[in-house]
């Protein structure tokens, strides 16, 4: 598992000033891009969950999605898209979470978790937690339970982890 980890880990690209100066990004695009390494990720998340009861994988958009879509198709579990405002078609739940200047929306399906469910909620990236929070809100104003928040990625230095008190999170890939 260590070694998957740091195969993952080590894959992972580094572009600097990004999506502005000073902003170091981490980009995932070099795991995508190898299959083995892609299905190695998925299979991380597989395996942190093994103990944990799941009815549904929820994900955010855009980048959650590519994880979380493989991750469902994996634990054989349907698929729930959180998306940025004015994307789902269907009567919506809405968010507004805070951005480092102003803020920023996400939307659910009102009926796409049922009462009780037990949800997985993905990411690829925990940087401030703004993104997750909400997400985690959506889903239980569905009437949703959250099982687990998985990322691949949690930048420890931003803290996010401290906005998701109370939520049994896991993330595969520390910087
Ligand atoms: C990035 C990342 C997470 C979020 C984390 O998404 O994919 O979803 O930021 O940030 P936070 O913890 O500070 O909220 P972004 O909104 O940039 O969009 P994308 O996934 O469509 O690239
Ligand atoms: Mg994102």
């Amino acid at each position: 598992m260590e070694n998957k980890v740091e195969r993952i880990k080590n894959a992972i690209r580094d572009v600097p000033d990004f999506p502005k100066e000073g902003i170091l990004f981490k980009d995932i695009t070099p795991v995508l891009q190898n299959a083995e390494l892609f299905a190695l990720s998925v299979e991380l998340f597989a395996d942190v969950l093994k103990n944990t009861n799941i009815d549904v994988v929820a994900a955010v958009e855009s980048r959650g999605f590519i994880f979380g879509a493989a991750l469902a198709l994996k634990l054989n579990k349907g698929f729930v898209p959180i998306r940025k405002p004015g994307k789902l078609p269907y009567k919506t739940f809405k968010e507004t979470y805070e951005l480092e200047y102003g803020t920023d929306a996400l939307e659910i399906h009102q009926d796409a978790v049922k009462t009780g469910q037990k949800v997985v909620l993905i990411d690829d990236l925990l940087a401030t937690g703004g993104t997750a929070v909400a997400a985690a809100q959506l889903i239980e104003r569905c009437g949703g339970q959250i099982a687990s928040i998985c990322f691949l990625i949690e930048l420890t230095f931003l803290e996010g982890i401290k906005k998701l008190e109370g939520y049994p999170v896991q993330t595969l890939i520390k910087f």
